[in-house]
């Protein structure tokens, strides 16, 4: 079975897919750990985040991968462990303009469904239920309104060790949130076959709950 999560930042999107995964005895992988690992990368090669050619080499130079340890994702490229390095507001702030080049999201595409052949995930991202597992027998929409979500990044910053004002994080997030829409390919988007939750209001619990008595019901 596959479960496509996708919706705009900072809605609970990686939290629930990894507690749905566990329920289920589902592998969860997480999509946009992958943009942001080459994002990191191009930030170290100092590659420009416009040059459509030289992140496509990039993209191609690197293996990336996720290793499980006791219950926790952990994101490898070529040996290194990148899953706290990816989560840096400057990765944050440079993300969405490498994940907009066409031929980089056909890459990535590639890869996760290599990564979910044959077995039963759950993947969230922006473009997962139309690009990614078109055929998903479960297409979650997760959203929440920009104030909630901007409090949220502020708090998950917050214990991460990072203090960003409010206003930072909420341009960052109406920047990422505009560009992930307006690309040309993957955009995120409501497809008909959505099944829209609004987490404005609920816990991650909640939102858990309701996702499996939708799954659980048929
Ligand atoms: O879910 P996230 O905040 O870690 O995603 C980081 C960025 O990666 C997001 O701004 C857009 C991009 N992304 C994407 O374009 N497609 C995906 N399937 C997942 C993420």
């Amino acid at each position: 079975m596959k479960i496509a999560i996708d919706g705009p930042a900072g809605a609970g999107k990686s939290t629930v897919a990894r507690r749905l995964a566990q329920e289920l005895g589902f592998v969860y992988i997480d999509t946009g750990a992958m943009y942001r690992v080459l994002t990191w990368k191009a930030l170290q090669k100092k590659v420009d985040p416009e040059n459509a050619e030289a992140l496509y080499e990039l993209a191609n130079s690197i293996k990336i991968h996720f290793e499980y340890h006791s219950g926790q994702q952990k994101v490898i490229c070529d040996g290194e462990d990148l899953t706290a390095a990816v989560r840096l507001p400057e990765v944050s702030a440079m993300v969405s303009t490498v994940a907009s080049h066409p031929a980089i999201r056909k890459i990535m595409v590639e890869q996760q469904q290599e990564m979910a052949h044959n077995i039963s995930v759950v993947m969230d991202g922006r473009d997962i239920g139309e690009c990614v597992l078109p055929d998903a027998e479960y297409k979650f929409f997760l959203t929440a309104s920009l104030e909630e979500r901007t409090h949220r990044r502020a708090a998950e910053l917050d214990s991460s060790g990072f203090t960003i004002d409010y206003e930072t994080i909420l341009h960052d997030i109406t920047q990422r949130d505009k560009r992930d829409s307006e690309r040309e390919v993957g955009s995120l988007k409501i497809l008909a076959e959505s099944i829209v939750i609004d987490s404005s209001n609920l816990s991650i619990e909640q939102v858990l709950q309701k996702m499996l008595a939708i799954i659980r019901e048929e």
